[in-house]
């Protein structure tokens, strides 16, 4: 059986070559933190289907999920060594690179979706993604994950005063440290693929996602409150870098710009939907009771975290939280 397979490979082998398939394929490497369900696992399958297509096999997207390849403290260091060429983090943990990708944790700074959107697409958005070029990185796309909510296991989160001695797990520090200072509770970095076991064993009390990340990542089964309180939002980047950007021929990279805008609408549609269906989730789970802060709630959060914007305006910007404003 063993030489029948050897045989039947290298036949095939052989073939290959000779049918004119001498041109080796481009291999890029996707690797992200979320499952593969999530909005941005699913459009990174989209990517990886369109350009295979649109290329005519030329390129092999190969995305590597959940944290497989490479987690939260790698993937930046991994994309700059050419051994990924894609990556897609939360803009948060951007933050050594260019603080102002911060912007997305300023409390309340966004009403909606749309007006995120709008500023991803406008001229500060575009500026944003293209501040990271220094480095040697190319920021290709804006994709969404949506609002952050509060889960812990403790206490029901209603005011301010409830974050008082808890501890949250945040995504980087910065402002996320700042915010649940300003709440009275602690807080500590963890990569992505760390937080359901320091949720599980009391790590840390708490922590911020979106209702999708909360579902897939089943934080349901270790946490025991929910406050629907959609305080900041979680987006982001996809990068590549400038090496494997610039071995690319105009046409192959015109390709890998078209496949990215169709991955990139399909990936705010299904944020959208698959937001609205993992909160169903979350509710038919029966298992965190759930608190949605009042508009009089809301104003008190706002006035808590006011000094957030004193102390991180000049740093994340100005420009920055106007156009966001006025998107
Ligand atoms: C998190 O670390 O909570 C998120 O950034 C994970 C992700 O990529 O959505």
């Amino acid at each position: 059986l063993t030489v029948a397979v050897a045989v039947a490979t290298t036949a095939c082998g052989g073939s290959n070559a000779q049918g004119g398939g001498d041109q080796e394929k481009i291999v890029v490497k996707f690797t992200h933190v979320v499952a593969e369900s999530t909005p941005k696992g699913q459009a990174a399958l989209k990517f990886e289907e369109l350009l295979e297509e649109k290329s005519g096999g030329l390129f092999d997207v190969q995305v590597y999920p959940s944290s497989q390849l490479y987690g939260d403290k790698e993937e930046q260091e991994q994309l700059l060594a050419n051994n990924v060429q894609l990556i897609a983090p939360s803009v948060t943990k951007l933050v050594t690179l260019n603080p102002s990708f911060q912007l997305v944790d300023m409390p309340f700074l966004f009403k909606d979706d749309a007006q995120a959107y709008r500023f991803f697409d406008g001229e500060a958005g575009k500026k944003l993604l293209n501040s990271l070029e220094p480095h040697g990185i190319l920021g290709l796309a804006w994709w969404a994950n949506g609002t952050k909510h509060f889960t812990n296991s403790k206490r029901p989160l209603k005011a301010p005063e409830d974050f008082k001695g808890l501890k949250f797990r945040t995504q980087s520090g910065g402002v996320l440290d700042d915010q649940f200072k300003a709440l009275g509770a602690g807080s500590q970095t963890l990569a992505f693929s760390e937080v359901y076991q320091a949720l599980d064993n009391g790590t840390v009390d708490g922590q911020e996602n979106t209702f999708n990340n909360i579902d897939t990542q089943k934080y349901v089964e270790v946490q025991k409150y929910l406050t629907i309180s959609n305080h900041g939002r979680l987006d982001y980047v996809v990068l590549t870098n400038t090496k494997f950007w610039n071995s690319l021929t105009p046409e192959q990279q015109e390709m890998f710009s078209e496949a990215m805008a169709e991955a990139t609408a399909y990936e705010r549609q299904l944020a959208d939907e698959l937001s609205a269906a993992s909160f169903e989730n979350i509710k038919q789970s029966g298992k965190v009771e759930i608190y949605e802060l009042t508009e009089e709630d809301k104003a008190k959060f706002i006035e808590a975290l006011q000094p957030l914007y004193e102390k991180y305006g000049a740093e994340v910007g100005q420009e920055y939280i106007d156009a966001a404003r006025n998107s």
